[in-house]
């Protein structure tokens, strides 16, 4: 099998384990990092490309303080998840989208990347690797963190002349303390994600650490997370740090069109075929503050998040609320769509998924 196919090097661990699978409390997962046994990795030149690499014992690696990672932020990431099946198979979603979307940012980043098979191989491999790991059905998924980062040393501004491409997973449950209960979100009208031109519509790690404040901020004060809105005109929906929105008015489904300042998610991207397929009208384009206040339903969805029901939005000191505290009807029928998909409990007539 895929594991076979990779040299697995088991150097002593650099770090404890300090948890057994065991010990997993599987009905009270969220969204944490917990430590496994394998990451797969492999290094490149700048200029080259990469080797088949290895799984490596998970644990720390080494970096020179001089890495362009560490100075000039050049790195991205990727997230997708595998679910066990009631059968005991082993799910992954759309894998081959990470792998392309990881290409795109790569090359906007001046970075080499991995092959979409090469990128497969090395998933497969870390999963199946870590199997005992994945939640029972029904408990959760393995998330999957791919990263791709300027490893080599730099100090003057320039491309590393060194890459590394490495996997590690993760069990998880729910993304939000909430659970599956609708979120609050707080609009943010001073701090912006992302601007035109910018690298707002790639996974780059920089878009992450530029949400913490303002999400900071918003959690001190009680919501659960931050919507951005554009930087042009401060009038027109974003995404949320985490997630895309989505707003539903009547048999309409809209969602902000990727221009460059929005992340092109994998879900967002799956719920607009699954909510067509369901007989909405779905629609990607300008989507303004007035038209999210109006709405009958919001909803975010993520490889994280999955698809999360907002119960309440809050915009210059006004709070708008969706449904009576409950979960939009909406919102359920998208999630339970998307999740049976994932977790195997339909017919994939998409073919999303890629059994292990
Ligand atoms: C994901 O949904 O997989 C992401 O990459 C978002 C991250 C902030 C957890």
């Amino acid at each position: 099998n895929n594991v076979n196919s990779l040299r697995l090097r088991v150097a002593s661990p650099t770090s404890n384990l300090a948890l057994e699978v065991a010990d997993i409390d599987w009905d009270n997962l969220g969204f944490g990092f917990m430590p496994t046994d394998y990451m797969y990795i492999t290094k490149c030149s700048h200029g080259d490309n990469f080797s088949e690499g290895e799984l490596q014992r998970f644990g720390n690696i080494e970096l020179s303080p001089s890495a362009g990672i560490l100075n000039y932020g050049q790195g991205l990431f990727e997230g997708l998840k595998a679910y066990r099946t009631d059968d005991g198979n082993i799910l992954l979603f759309r894998p081959e989208e990470n792998a392309l979307r990881l290409r795109v940012g790569a090359e906007r980043m001046c970075m080499p990347s991995p092959t979409v098979e090469q990128f497969m191989e090395a998933v497969k491999a870390t999963v199946l690797a870590n199997e005992r790991w994945i939640p029972p059905p029904g408990k959760g998924s393995l998330y999957i963190r791919p990263l791709l980062m300027g490893s080599g040393a730099v100090l003057g501004l320039a491309p590393a002349p060194e890459y590394t491409f490495l996997i590690y997973v993760s069990p998880v449950g729910n993304y939000f303390k909430e659970g599956l209960a609708p979120i609050n979100l707080i609009v943010e009208t001073e701090m912006h994600r992302a601007t035109p031109g910018g690298t707002g519509g790639v996974k780059t790690i920089g878009n992450y650490a530029a949400v913490l404040k303002a999400q900071g901020a918003a959690k001190a004060k009680g919501f659960s997370d931050v919507l951005y809105l554009d930087s042009v005109h401060k009038r027109y929906l974003e995404e949320v740090s985490s997630c895309n929105v989505f707003v539903v008015k009547g048999n309409v489904i809209s969602t902000p069109a990727i221009k460059g300042t929005i992340l092109p998610g994998i879900t967002r991207k799956s719920i607009l075929d699954v909510a067509l397929n369901q007989g909405f009208k779905v629609e990607e384009r300008l989507v303004t503050i007035d038209e999210l206040l109006d709405a009958d339903e919001v909803f975010c969805t993520g490889t994280a998040v999955v698809v999360s029901p907002v119960g309440s939005i809050t915009y210059l000191n006004k709070r708008v609320t969706y449904g009576s505290d409950g979960v939009g009807r909406v919102s359920e029928q998208l999630y339970s769509a998307l999740t049976s998909l994932q977790m195997g409990l339909a017919e994939d007539k998409m073919g999303w998924t890629v059994e292990l």
